[in-house]
């Protein structure tokens, strides 16, 4: 996915001229001009203020010290409820059903099939925040209306036109195209009392519940949002301050924690990695907050949102933090507040330092914890704020403040100040995407509305992750500045100059179809005789399983799996084993099976949830919301769907007449999971995929230490797949563009970030040999055996998997663990997850794989109730294991 070969002139032409209009330097780079610039023309001298010498203030003030909290099953993590301790045989029993009863071998059970695609919390680890970003641009979604933001005293840019992929290009598919417009179909009943009430997000428009900024309005409001690279928490009177204000946290490399190191793999990597919660290096808060105080979550939208915190709840003083990933800045608008600049790690001294710009005042703050941070205020009537240093703690700004006040952290000396003072005074409101692809090659741009002063003239200063950085094209590339600050779980981010980037990812996967896929042979949909042979050999077993039962369960996740697999099963005998009269009844249950959900008449019907606005299982509101793996509280949608959409994509290439009455359907549970526009009345945007970190989240409204996470890379691109084909199979050109760019991107951001090669520069360096990341810590929710935590990153092993697996990682986790000689070897593990590693090692040793499947008195306990041994021979023969 590297290397690029974008070559739409259209694209950079815009660009250019967006940066013209956003006054971005035209000479060289931008960021050299900026560092050419004498940036400060003092207006008023340094002056340095150090904390009074007060006694009391150390004694009385508790040391701030950062919290570590462990992990998974340790502590009682409410946050964990999402997910019941799980252990395997708890798997095996849902499973039951999905063996079929007249396997001789031994009843083994069904190995876990699963995943426990959930994510959930986990601990501390490692937070993963964020959302995503955006630009705009689609047709559809329009600019943010920010503007009303009684917050935003200052005149908003509008967006930028971004328009990449508009007919101009050739053959530019627009990626963001509605799926649909109407409401749900007529068989989902709409019900508005879900379990987890909205009490802090103002909005009437879909909330989004799976982003980075839900710990602003669930539970407590008090866990953090990861803006990456720093985090944002309510106070909420709690702390060592005691404090009411909003604090911010940047955790540098030497604050992790580390778990204790895991012997049975080479290298012994630590299991886990820590990063501290609950430090306050600086906090936002004002001297009339207290105990009337409250947080309202205002223009909660796909890539942004507003945390308000008002003096008390029908106040209109107020502080409004827009809150957005990758903000170079921490910006507190401040409405007729006195400002007090809390530190729970103390301030050392203060310097003002000049204006910037008129009307924009600098001071240098120095942390006892040897940070150094610029503080920026800029207040609406221009008079220098006079902030001063009362004490260790607090630096007091004048009464009735009206204006902003932004905080960033400074790690690159003087060149680093330069390209701060450059973009003070502005920030960014709300985010857009757009996207296209053009043959192979997909584009996608982030975009930020931004609002202060001087907008037109000051660009903004964004930090972006690595995996952006590498796809940068070159007008983005030439807006990077050296500024580096870590993030929590996706190493060092960089700060880009300007309200735009564009990306480019070459070579996605556009030639994958149901048959299995490489790099080198591409779709291989037709085998060998001897891989036809062993297609029909082994298919009446498993054709024969009752696929009613096993696909008629309380669960979407398991119900799902069982559809997708039977789906799977029938396309390989049909398809790749050349056998049509063998599959026909089976395929007729298997449409019989799925029509119950269509229906909606399955244990747990869907609802239309009016409250948060979404289709979720009715499992979760008998009270235990951790039913089905939290999917009534959005938990796992991508995943659940994920495999219903892939079955229909097949059912529906199978028989295209089976497409006009189920197509509604299927195209809402896409709209539920990962919607294309901004302004559908019905669902958020992309409520799965993040669009900024690459990958989806999958924690819905549970609140939790560490933001969102996600325990199976490998079922997020099972999800892109999965639209991918189901927009081919429906022809809905722009969602199967979407699914491909989801792949590429996914691709990437799984390679930097989750499956992690010995040259991973991402994750610390003694944490790489886990070869996986895990849930936060390198584990999951089901058990710590090494099959299960690496298993999870494998399955369900489909035709993309080759493309999001790449062959050095599978190649180099395989010796680590599985290998004869490695703590784990695969033919020593039991039941399903047997199976799972043996088609895994078809990726990069498919002879081996071959003769896995194809031996004689093949124990079918090896393979789990989510997939079939046929589809696993047809997988080892299309990467050129069979004879
Ligand atoms: C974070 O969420 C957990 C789980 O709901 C809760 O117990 C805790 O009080 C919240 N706040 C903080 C600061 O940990
Ligand atoms: C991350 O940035 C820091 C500070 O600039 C630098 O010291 C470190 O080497 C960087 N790490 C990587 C992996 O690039
Ligand atoms: C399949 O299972 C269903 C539900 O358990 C049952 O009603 C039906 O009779 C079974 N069909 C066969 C052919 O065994």
């Amino acid at each position: 996915m590297e290397g690029s070969k974008w070559k739409a002139a259209a694209l950079l032409t815009w660009i250019l001229a967006a940066e013209s209009a956003y006054g971005l330097p035209q000479v060289g780079t931008a960021v050299e001009s900026i560092l050419q610039k004498t940036s400060t023309e003092q207006t008023s001298a340094y002056v340095t203020q150090y904390p009074p010498a007060n006694k009391g203030n150390r004694l009385l003030i508790p040391e701030s010290h950062p919290v570590y909290r462990f992990g998974l099953q340790r502590d009682g993590r409410s946050s964990q409820l999402p997910f019941p301790e799980l252990d395997v045989s708890d798997f095996v029993h849902g499973l039951e059903g999905l063996i079929a009863p007249d396997q001789q071998t031994n009843a083994a059970p069904a190995p876990p099939t699963g995943d426990q695609p959930t994510s959930g919390k986990q601990p501390e680890s490692i937070p993963a925040p964020t959302n995503t970003a955006t630009v705009k641009n689609s047709p559809e979604g329009g600019p943010e209306p920010q503007t009303t933001s009684p917050a935003d005293p200052h005149p908003i840019d509008p967006p930028p036109p971004v328009k990449p992929n508009t007919a101009g290009n050739m053959n530019g598919q627009d990626v963001f195209q509605p799926v649909a417009t109407g409401p749900a179909p007529a068989s989902i009943q709409s019900r508005g009392d879900h379990p987890v009430q909205n009490k802090h997000a103002d909005s009437k428009d879909p909330i989004e519940t799976n982003k980075f900024y839900a710990g602003f309005f669930l539970g407590t409001q008090t866990n953090a949002s990861f803006t990456q690279p720093y985090s944002l928490a309510w106070s909420k009177g709690g702390g060592s301050l005691k404090s009411w204000g909003m604090g911010i946290t940047h955790i540098p490399s030497d604050m992790l924690a580390w778990g204790p190191k895991n012997h049975k793999i080479p290298g012994e990597p630590v299991q886990y990695y820590i990063n501290p919660v609950g430090l306050q290096q600086i906090i936002f808060s004002a001297s009339e907050l207290g105990d009337s105080t409250v947080l309202k979550t205002e223009q909660p939208k796909a890539f942004s949102a507003h945390a308000v915190i008002k003096r008390s709840s029908d106040s209109a003083q107020q502080i409004t933090f827009p809150v957005i990933q990758g903000m170079g800045y921490t910006t507190a608008v401040y409405k007729d507040l006195q400002p007090i600049i809390e530190s729970g790690v103390f301030f050392r001294k203060v310097v003002n330092a000049g204006s910037p710009r008129p009307g924009i005042f600098k001071y240098k703050v120095e942390l006892e914890d040897d940070t150094t941070w610029l503080m920026y205020a800029t207040p609406d009537d221009a008079k220098d704020p006079e902030f001063k240093l009362v004490s260790k703690i607090s630096l007091r700004g004048p009464r009735g403040y009206s204006g902003t006040v932004q905080i960033a952290k400074n790690p690159a000396g003087v060149p680093g100040e330069k390209f701060y003072d450059n973009s003070c005074g502005v920030y960014p409101v709300a985010g857009h995407i757009s996207g296209s692809v053009t043959d192979d090659v997909g584009t996608y741009s982030l975009s930020w509305t931004k609002a202060g002063k001087d907008v037109k003239k000051t660009p903004l200063l964004m930090f972006a992750l690595p995996h952006h950085v590498q796809s940068f094209d070159k007008a983005t590339q030439g807006r990077v500045t050296d500024i580096h600050l870590r993030t929590t779980t996706k190493g060092n981010s960089t700060a880009v100059v300007g309200e735009s980037w564009t990306m480019v990812e070459p070579k996605l996967p556009i030639g994958i179809g149901f048959a299995p896929w490489s790099a080198t042979q591409g779709s291989v949909d037709k085998l060998s005789p001897a891989a036809q042979h062993a297609i029909v050999q082994s298919a009446p077993h498993e054709l024969k399983q009752n696929i009613s039962e096993q696909t008629d369960l309380n669960s979407m996740y398991y119900s799902g799996k069982a559809l997708s697999k039977f789906a799977t099963l029938i396309y390989t005998v049909k398809e790749l084993g050349n056998n049509v009269e063998l599959t026909t009844d089976a395929f007729q249950e298997l449409k019989k099976a799925f029509a119950h959900f269509v229906d909606n008449k399955q244990q747990y019907p869907l609802a239309y949830d009016t409250v948060w606005k979404g289709v979720v299982s009715t499992a979760g509101y008998d009270g235990d919301l951790n039913q089905d793996f939290g999917n009534t509280a959005y938990n796992d949608h991508h995943f659940h769907y994920g495999y219903f959409i892939q079955a229909a994509a097949i059912i529906g290439a199978l028989d295209p007449s089976w497409l006009a009455a189920n197509k509604e359907w299927v195209n809402m549970l896409v709209r539920d999971a990962s919607n294309s526009v901004e302004n559908d009345d019905f669902f958020p945007f992309s409520r799965g995929f993040d669009w900024y970190n690459g990958h989806s989240w999958a924690k819905g409204l549970f609140e939790s230490y560490d933001g969102k996470d996600q325990e199976s890379s490998s079922e997020d691109t099972m999800f892109a797949y999965a639209i991918k084909m189901w927009g081919q199979t429906s022809r809905d050109a722009s969602m199967e563009a979407r699914g491909n760019l989801m792949l590429g991107i996914l691709g990437r951001s799984l390679n930097n970030y989750f499956l992690m090669e010995d040259d991973n520069i991402n994750q610390p360096p003694n944490f790489i040999a886990n070869r996986v990341t895990g849930i936060v810590d390198h584990t999951t929710y089901f058990g710590a055996n090494l099959e299960f935590v690496q298993g999870i990153h494998m399955l369900p092993l489909m035709p993309h998997t080759p493309y999001a697996r790449r062959k050095e990682f599978v190649h180099q986790e395989w010796q680590a663990m599985f290998a004869e000689d490695a703590s784990t070897p695969a033919s020593k593990v039991e039941g399903g997850w047997k199976g799972v590693l043996y088609a895994n090692l078809a990726l990069i040793d498919p002879k081996a794989s071959w003769e896995f499947f194809t031996q004689p008195d093949f124990d079918y306990s090896w393979i789990d109730g989510g997939a079939t041994r046929t589809w696993y021979l047809a997988f080892a023969a299309g990467l050129g294991g069979a004879p």
